[in-house]
């Protein structure tokens, strides 16, 4: 079966837009990794928040072709990001429509409950709180206190926004206590697990996948395949992928 992902001499690049890098790669690896899963989830509507230089959106439009029908859906505040995404999906001949706005905003009321795939992301990197949200590159990056100040807004925004059905993928780093945000997903309702796992010596990158608990057919085989690798415990979030990880006394004694 072909597998294409957007090349990276045909995405378009401007100085004030985020390149593709590492999060962006893992980010993509994890859609691979789960396309299999995606194909026969068979979306209606993807969206991706802040899609930078579109690179994100194209690969998960080339990956998804075969489908019919789907209708794929990109924003970011930043103009320069815009514009690049439209030459990147251009440039592979995919179609997505790409919005100048605020993660969702003017979009809820039209797109309320019938998302059944989004990707994310964010900016993470813990930043003092007046960075976030800058104007140009800065707003790639700066996440303010622990990372988590776009994240924390995000998070309400995709649980309006997702189906019944719905599959939400985002980037996290280690500092931005991953943990803590299954387990807030986990309190509405979300199960979790970890995707993609990348790590140098000072962190961890977690492309983490959140599904409604009461989802469609894939999600439940996904909660069983999870309950089966735990040896029968019940385990159907990644809470206890994480506990094993070495961050996790860090924040354990944190919560
Ligand atoms: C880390 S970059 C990721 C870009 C791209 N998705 C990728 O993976 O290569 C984060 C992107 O989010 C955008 N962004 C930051 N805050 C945003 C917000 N409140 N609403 C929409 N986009 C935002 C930035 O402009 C930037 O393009």
């Amino acid at each position: 079966m072909s597998c294409r992902v957007a090349q990276i001499h045909k995405v378009s690049s401007h100085s004030e837009v985020y390149e593709p890098c590492d999060d962006s790669f893992a980010l993509v690896d994890a859609l691979l990794a789960d396309r299999t899963n995606l194909l026969e989830h068979k979306p209606s509507l993807c969206l991706e928040l802040g899609c930078g230089s579109g690179y994100v959106i194209t690969s998960l439009a080339l990956m998804l072709g075969e489908l019919p029908g789907v209708h794929y859906i990109a924003t970011d505040t930043n103009l320069h990001a815009v514009r690049v995404t439209r030459e990147t999906l251009q440039a592979h001949n995919v179609h997505a429509e790409v919005i100048a706005t605020d993660l969702a905003s003017g979009l809820d009321t039209r797109l309320a409950g019938l998302v059944d795939v989004i990707v994310v992301n964010p900016p993470y990197v813990p930043t003092p709180e007046d960075e976030v949200g800058r104007e140009g590159i800065t707003s790639a990056w700066a996440g303010g206190v622990d990372g988590r100040a776009v994240i924390d807004r995000i998070l309400p925004v995709v649980d309006k926004l997702l189906s019944d059905r719905g599959w939400l993928y985002m980037v996290t780093l280690t500092t931005n206590n991953p943990l803590q945000i299954c387990r807030q997903m986990k309190a509405g309702g979300y199960s979790s697990r970890i995707v993609v796992q990348r790590s140098t010596e000072e962190e961890s990158l977690h492309i983490i996948k959140f599904w409604q608990d009461s989802g469609d057919e894939t999600c439940k085989k996904e909660t069983a395949t999870l309950k089966k690798t735990a040896g029968g415990k019940v385990m159907d979030s990644v809470l206890s992928q994480i506990q094993r990880l070495p961050f996790w006394k860090k924040f354990e004694s944190n919560d």
